[in-house]
């Protein structure tokens, strides 16, 4: 049976970094919610500008439009051996949508939670810089470019989120403890939730994963 990996933790712990490392070794899609909605809220249209309106207010985007593009993202060819989800579920709601997608689309679901803790995030978030070419995250604070502003790996230059300024990052974690947290317990209760300290360096964090991941009978690309 195919698989579903999912990525779950507070905004800053890491899921995008080793989603896409992981989506490198063992070559399933990573869709991030957050870049989907992103490039969304770039059209010059209602739903353009409200999207933008509540990203850049730190809140969540509401569930039916989350079911419909994960829905449609998830059922296009790449996906089909099975993919990555970073950043969603991200409430009860989609985590039961998940389930049926998953039960209809035949595939199996390992949930990972990247642990980090609370005072660490900030700092993350707020030196986070991404490159407008490639997507490759950096941070000025613990993982910093060889040239200022410059990608390692294009040479693309470095940009940081709207959503990333000390006031909306506040927002986006007391969004996180209410309705994101919940789900801990939702997927605890049956013991479906592994759990991976995500405070260690990048590599060991990453070297964790694909210990985890490896036992639930995925191969590397
Ligand atoms: P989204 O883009 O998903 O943001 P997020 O969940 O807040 O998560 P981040 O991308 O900020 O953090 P991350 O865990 O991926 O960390 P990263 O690897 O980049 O969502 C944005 C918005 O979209 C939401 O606020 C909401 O409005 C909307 N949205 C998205 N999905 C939704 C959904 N399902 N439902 C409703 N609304 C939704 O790392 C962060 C920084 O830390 C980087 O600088 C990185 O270099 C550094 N770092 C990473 N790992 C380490 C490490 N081990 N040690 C030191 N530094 C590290």
């Amino acid at each position: 049976m195919s698989k579903i990996i999912v990525m779950i933790g507070a905004p800053g712990a890491g899921k995008g970094t080793q989603a896409r490392l992981l989506s490198e070794k063992y070559g399933y899609p990573q869709i991030s919610t957050g870049d989907i909605l992103r490039e969304m809220a770039q059209a010059d249209t209602p739903e353009g500008r409200d999207l933008k309106q509540i990203m850049a207010a730190g809140k969540l985007v509401s569930d039916d439009v989350l079911a419909d593009l994960i829905e449609k993202r998830t059922s296009r060819p790449d996906c089909q051996n099975g993919y990555i989800l970073d950043g969603y579920p991200r409430t009860v709601v989609q985590a039961q949508q998940l389930e049926e997608m998953a039960a209809w689309q035949k595939k199996e679901v390992l949930l990972v939670r990247v642990v980090v803790f609370e005072d660490e995030l900030m700092k993350r978030l707020t030196g986070r810089r991404t490159c407008k070419k490639c997507g490759e995250i950096y941070n000025i604070n613990f993982r910093p470019p060889q040239i200022a502003g410059v990608c390692d790996r294009d040479g693309g230059s470095l940009s940081q989120r709207a959503d990333d300024n000390a006031e909306t990052v506040k927002r986006r974690l007391s969004e996180y403890q209410s309705a994101t947290a919940p789900l801990i317990d939702y997927y605890g209760r049956n013991g479906r939730l592994i759990e991976v300290d995500g405070q260690l360096p990048v590599d060991e964090v990453f070297e964790k994963l694909c210990h985890v991941i490896d036992n639930f009978g995925i191969r590397a690309a």
